[in-house]
């Protein structure tokens, strides 16, 4: 029996000697091949099981990584380092509901964790529970003064425009990035203008987000009715066109509500957009011959086959100044190639971040970016495309043509 133990015990050592020396020199197999072995040795050691669920995790094995995370927190339930492992399987947007529940079990065991407390206040926060978001994130803050979600939790939470303001600089200073649409506030508090207020990662971040119920959400409460209104008006351009486009792009293409209406007409469809998740639903949908995650802009520029078709639905609402969209657009066209695109409108001046938190452009200065990339106004039209709120988008709708 005590020889039994002692060849245990030796065997463990040795095992955690290997897994340690594959790990560090990135051999993910055979650490984890260790990992499992010293769980079968000895399965009542919890740290034998946090490790073999890393191990699974790094190699992309999710579900033999949670069932170890499993173990190792019903071994040792009250240790924070296991429930924030088990925590970190579960995605705030896929399972918000198991994701918020490992958040308040590790704040049980360590209240002073800075990222559980950041979630909890995000949460508080989107639940319109702003006494419990400001407080979360006032101690979030504390316990990590570099966390600029918290200062941008802050932010929201503050009663005071000049509270709101010091806060939202603070959380640029800390990430210039701004995931969190801090220029935007910005703007909207105190004027304070830029070409584009709302960053790349703000905006993919919004939308992956809202990737699950963007369909549902957009045709049913929001009332979305682009594609059909740009669809009728194509349909006005091309005439009795067989096919409108040989090759097209639905720039800002979100989940494909206009890939659906332009695939009959298009022998090539091409989708883009910012939001990976977004561009997964574009995939299940089928209707894209091919599916780029990326910036519109850029996207494009790296095209140099000539489109006979680019189309922008509710996209310019995410982009300020329309100068690099127009030029880009412009260069990818071939000749006669049509742009199709809609714009919150704004009654006076150019752009500016509007009531809806997204941006509005004047008929003027559209059609002023338009004339200096040489593209003229084909067809026009107002309407609404979206509701927010239960108010109406004053939408601009516009056919926009390339010379021969
Ligand atoms: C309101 S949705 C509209 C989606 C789609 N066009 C439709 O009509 O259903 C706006 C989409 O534009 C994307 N988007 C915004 N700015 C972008 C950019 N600079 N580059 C690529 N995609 C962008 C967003 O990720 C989002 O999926």
């Amino acid at each position: 029996m005590q020889q039994d133990g002692e060849d245990t015990a030796l065997n463990e050592t040795e095992l955690s000697r290997q897994a340690a020396e594959a790990w560090r020199q990135g051999d993910l197999i055979t650490a984890n091949r260790s990992f499992a072995e010293l769980a079968r040795t000895r399965p009542s050691e919890p740290r034998h099981w946090m490790n073999l669920g890393v191990g699974c995790q790094a190699m992309g094995v999710m579900r033999d990584a949670l069932k170890a995370f499993q173990r190792a927190v019903l071994l040792q339930p009250g240790l924070p380092r296991h429930i924030a492992n088990l925590g970190s399987m579960f995605d705030p947007v896929d399972h918000g509901k198991l994701h918020s529940i490992m958040v308040r079990r590790l704040l049980i065991a360590d209240p002073l964790d800075a990222e559980a407390r950041l979630a909890q206040a995000a949460r508080a926060l989107a639940q319109g529970r702003k006494q419990q978001a400001t407080s979360d994130a006032r101690l979030a803050a504390l316990l990590s003064p570099d966390a600029a979600q918290a200062q941008f939790l802050l932010a929201s939470a503050d009663k005071t425009d000049t509270g709101m303001v010091t806060h939202l600089q603070r959380s640029l200073v800390l990430v210039p990035g701004d995931p969190f649409g801090a220029h935007r506030d910005l703007e909207r508090l105190i004027g304070r203008r830029t070409d584009q207020a709302l960053s790349s990662s703000y905006v993919a971040g919004l939308f992956d987000f809202y990737a699950e119920s963007f369909d549902a959400h957009l045709t049913g409460k929001l009332r979305y009715t682009a594609p059909e209104v740009l669809e009728r008006l194509l349909q006005s351009a091309f005439g009795d066109m067989d096919g409108w486009a040989d090759r097209a792009v639905d720039l800002g293409c979100g989940t494909g509500l206009c890939g659906t209406m332009l695939r009959p007409h298009c022998r090539y469809l091409i989708g883009v957009d910012l939001a990976p998740r977004m561009i997964e639903k574009a995939r299940a949908n089928g209707a894209y011959d091919d599916l780029v995650v990326g910036d519109v802009v850029e996207v494009l520029a790296g095209y140099s086959a000539p489109f006979d078709l680019v189309i922008a639905a509710d996209v310019t609402t995410y982009l300020g100044a329309l100068d690099p969209l127009f030029a880009s657009v412009a260069a990818g066209l071939g000749p006669g190639g049509r742009f199709g695109l809609t714009v919150h409108a704004l009654e006076a001046g150019d752009f500016a971040i509007g009531w809806a938190g997204t941006y509005q452009h004047s008929a003027t200065y559209v059609e002023a970016m338009a004339a200096s990339v040489g593209l003229s106004v084909e067809l026009t039209e107002r309407g609404a495309m979206r509701y927010d709120d239960g108010q109406p988008l004053e939408t601009l709708y516009y056919i926009l043509r390339k010379p021969f």
